[in-house]
């Protein structure tokens, strides 16, 4: 037995010791240094058989190398009981998650959606017309008189040079009828213009969709057929629908559609400003003189278009009675849809 043995012993269980992973291994190494049959146990057996002078020597060693090494025992196992602890901590299944945010469409964005769908539904393509527009596509192709009110500085934004931002969707109706022949059957939607402030109903900028189907035999019928499909389909199939006589230079004969208030149900109250109805698009026959701006046989065709407005559909659908809501951008409220 020499000096040697008993520091090869202590490295080999100091790096163990170093290296265990838990309490039952570090149990293991205490049982092969110091257990019954332990090595430094029986170098400490041993010392008797030793001549004197060895015996103090060795003794001196394997008794130090013994408190050290119990020492980093007692150290290890210190480390592994806390760690093991905050780790038991840290999963804390009851805690609750992170919130994962989640996008959404905005309303307009699915009452739009919805409302293309039933006329793509019903055999409409979608068209697109741009947002600045000139005067002849915005009022003079749709049999705008030069002197008629909506012509007017107030009444919609002029950029100069004979263009101005699109007062409604309409001019759409022109481009496609100059670029196809009938059997046309469109829905435009896009954003319109108006030099309106801001209140509970009125917005300078909003959404509409626009109609239009011509070809040869289309009737009033079936400007009604197809408008009553819309509503039910929108508002539901108990939807009862009311069209009454109106007035647009580009429609004749002319009407306005309204359901019946989905909040009083005809009783009159503050949404339908006690009429029982309220209106939800403006329609009508194709002027022929509308037809014949584009270059079409207003003998042979005829059409009906019609236009609305999203924020309106959306604010009836739903019941939200202030526009600005759509356009404040505040979750608590795009949150609910
Ligand atoms: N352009 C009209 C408006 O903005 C709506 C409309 C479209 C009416 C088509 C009749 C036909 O009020």
């Amino acid at each position: 037995m020499d000096k040697e043995a008993i520091s090869k012993i202590q490295k080999a269980a100091e790096s163990s010791i170093e290296q265990a992973k838990s309490l039952e291994e570090l149990e293991r190494i205490r049982i092969k240094v110091f257990g019954r049959k332990g090595e430094l146990t029986q170098i400490l057996r041993g010392l008797s058989s030793l001549p004197i002078e060895e015996r103090k020597e060795i003794g001196r060693l394997a008794n130090l190398a013994k408190e050290q090494l119990t020492a980093r025992l007692a150290a290890r196992k210190v480390e592994l009981e806390t760690s093991q602890a905050t780790t038991e901590d840290k999963i804390d299944v009851t805690l609750p998650g992170y919130r994962l945010w989640r996008g959404s469409r905005h309303p307009i964005t699915q009452t739009l959606d919805e409302i293309l769908a039933i006329f793509v539904g019903m055999g409409y393509q979608e068209e697109l017309g741009p947002e600045i527009e000139t005067e002849w596509y915005n009022y003079d192709a749709l049999n705008f008189p030069p002197d008629h009110p909506a012509r007017d500085m107030i009444a919609c934004f002029y950029l100069g040079q004979g263009l101005l931002l699109r007062s409604h969707t309409s001019p759409v109706q022109i481009r496609v009828m100059e670029r196809k022949k009938p059997p046309i059957r469109i829905v435009a939607p896009g954003r319109v213009f108006r030099p309106d402030a801001f209140d509970a109903s009125h917005s300078p900028v909003f959404y509409q969709v626009e109609g239009l189907y011509v070809d040869e035999g289309v009737s009033m019928a079936d400007l009604k057929g197809t408008l009553e499909v819309f509503s039910k389909k929108m508002f539901g199939e108990k939807t009862k629908i009311r069209f009454s006589p109106s007035y647009f230079p580009f429609t004749e004969p002319s009407a306005e559609l309204a359901i019946l208030c989905v909040v009083c149900e005809g009783q009159g109250c503050k949404t339908c400003k006690n009429s029982g109805w309220l209106e939800i698009l403006g329609c009508g026959m194709v002027h022929p003189k509308v037809l014949e701006n584009v270059g079409y046989d207003s003998v042979k065709y005829t059409g009906f278009a019609f236009g609305m407005g999203v924020e309106r559909i959306a604010m009836i659908k739903y019941a939200i009675d202030d526009i600005r809501l759509f356009y404040e951008n505040d979750l608590r409220f795009l949150e609910q849809f």
